[in-house]
């Protein structure tokens, strides 16, 4: 008996690592690794397709449409992205690659968008932030490489690139003949406006293909200085598919830049662009956290990465304890909260209420599922707790209960509290359950 159970056990046990092996099981929160391998001597920062890169082991990133906040996108092309790391103890580099068949890269008429992808760290990796641009205290550092910027490397190109005939004002001092028009850098900034105010999207001697920057809170995208752009990167498009490079010292010294200390283990999230299907912005898709571990030269295991807390959940806030939903019982309320279910959560938390919509593999932890036993399903919620969780989202969730990095919105920044409770009303009758 007890052999046979072990045989049994033996067999379950290499099953389960071929799965594993080859992705098919849902991934666990140590799973979500990504680790920068340690090599000796030089990184290939500027070779998307140098054989180095097959040293470290391709990880695979889901991306979700961002719908969080306004401007949504409700379908991206992109779905999935794969990254490599690699360091060499003084510098860090990433290979990210996805499938894109239009090369977006030459949009100079404003009707056109570029191809594009993003790195996002917290700037203090203790305080890992809303997953989405950051928070106002807890800051993020955005590496944004771009398909137009990597064009114009090779020669900074013009609105005349695209429309040849227009009409061009000769500008005062500058050494062109009459008719003639000099390409930018031969221009006196002080008339190139946009330029000589240190616009970065105006100046035509970039040089790098990445933009560094510094992310708040929605809305506070802000570039760094000329002098702080220290992001490296090369991206090439070939069959249908983009490989991106970027990378930088591992130390910085602007207060702004993510540092990358050898043997840690640091938040890191993803976005990407498609231009050809008009994103642009934060319509674009998204992926949740990841982690980044910085191999060092000796053979270390990382300290094992935060798996998402879900139980038990935090009691209510006093602010919300004790609050009843106001709004009669309707065939009308419940009806206004079907539609602002469906039109606001129904993506990730699914249009049948069981945490599985078309947006939320990227997430973890997974958005809740309300028809489960442990849910609204099961008399386990109460309605303050779901309106407080509804109305203040991941980011008011108890700091003992980090790492939570819940990619759950703060509605109160876009419904009004009578909405929120219209979608309670709608979610305990949905799932049938007369207790609140
Ligand atoms: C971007 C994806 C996303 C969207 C959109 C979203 N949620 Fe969530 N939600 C989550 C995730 C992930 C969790 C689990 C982590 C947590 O509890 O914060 C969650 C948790 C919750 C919880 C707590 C459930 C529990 O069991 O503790 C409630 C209630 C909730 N969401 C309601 C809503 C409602 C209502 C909307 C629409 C107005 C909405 N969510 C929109 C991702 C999302």
């Amino acid at each position: 008996m007890r052999s046979s159970s072990w045989r049994l056990k033996g067999f379950l046990f290499v099953i389960g690592t071929i799965l594993v092996f080859i992705g098919a099981l849902p991934s666990s929160g140590e799973e979500r690794l990504l680790v920068s391998r340690f090599i000796k001597g030089e990184l290939p920062v500027h070779d998307p397709n140098s054989p180095l890169w097959k040293e470290s082991k391709p990880y695979p990133v889901l991306l979700s449409a961002q719908v969080v906040s306004k401007p949504r996108i409700y379908k991206t092309a992109a779905r999935k992205v794969t990254v490599r790391s690699l360091n060499n103890g003084g510098e860090i580099a990433f290979l990210i690659e996805w499938e894109d068949p239009s090369n977006s890269a030459g949009v100079l008429r404003h009707q056109e968008y570029r191809d594009a992808i993003a790195l996002q760290f917290p700037v203090d990796p203790r305080k890992t932030p809303y997953f989405a641009m950051g928070e106002k205290d807890r800051m993020v550092n955005i590496w944004q490489w771009k398909a137009d910027w990597e064009t114009d490397l090779l020669g900074f190109k013009d609105i005349e690139e695209r429309y040849p005939g227009m009409a061009s004002d000769s500008y005062p001092f500058s050494q062109a003949k009459p008719g003639q028009v000099l390409p930018a850098p031969q221009h006196d900034r002080t008339f190139l406006t946009a330029w000589g105010s240190g616009n970065p999207l105006s100046t035509p001697n970039r040089p790098s293909p990445v933009e560094d920057l510094n992310a708040g809170g929605f809305g506070s995208l802000t570039s760094q200085p000329d002098k702080q752009q220290n992001v490296a990167g090369r991206g090439v498009w070939s069959g249908g598919k983009w490989k991106v490079v970027m990378a930088r010292k591992m130390a910085s010294p602007d207060s702004g830049d993510v540092q990358f200390k050898a043997g840690a283990v640091i938040p890191i999230a993803f976005a990407v662009w498609d231009g050809a299907n008009g994103e642009r912005g934060g319509e674009k898709a998204v992926s949740g956290w990841h982690y980044l571990g910085i191999e060092t030269p000796k053979k270390m295991a990382f300290r094992p990465v935060p798996k998402p807390v879900t139980f038990p959940r935090p009691p209510v806030p006093a602010a919300y304890k004790g609050m009843k939903n106001p709004l009669p019982l309707t065939l009308e309320n419940i009806e206004e909260g079907r539609k602002l279910y469906d039109n606001n959560c129904s993506f990730c938390h699914g249009g049948n209420l069981d945490g599985k919509g078309p947006e939320a593999d990227a997430f973890l932890p997974s958005p809740a599922a309300f028809t489960d036993k442990k849910s609204i399903a099961g008399g386990k919620l109460s309605e303050d707790f779901v309106f407080w969780r509804i109305k203040e989202g991941g980011r008011a969730l108890p700091e003992k209960h980090t790492p939570w990095h819940s990619a759950m919105p703060a509605w109160k920044e876009e419904l009004t509290d009578e909405e929120i409770w219209k979608i309670v009303m709608y979610l305990y009758e949905f799932v049938g359950v007369p207790k609140r």
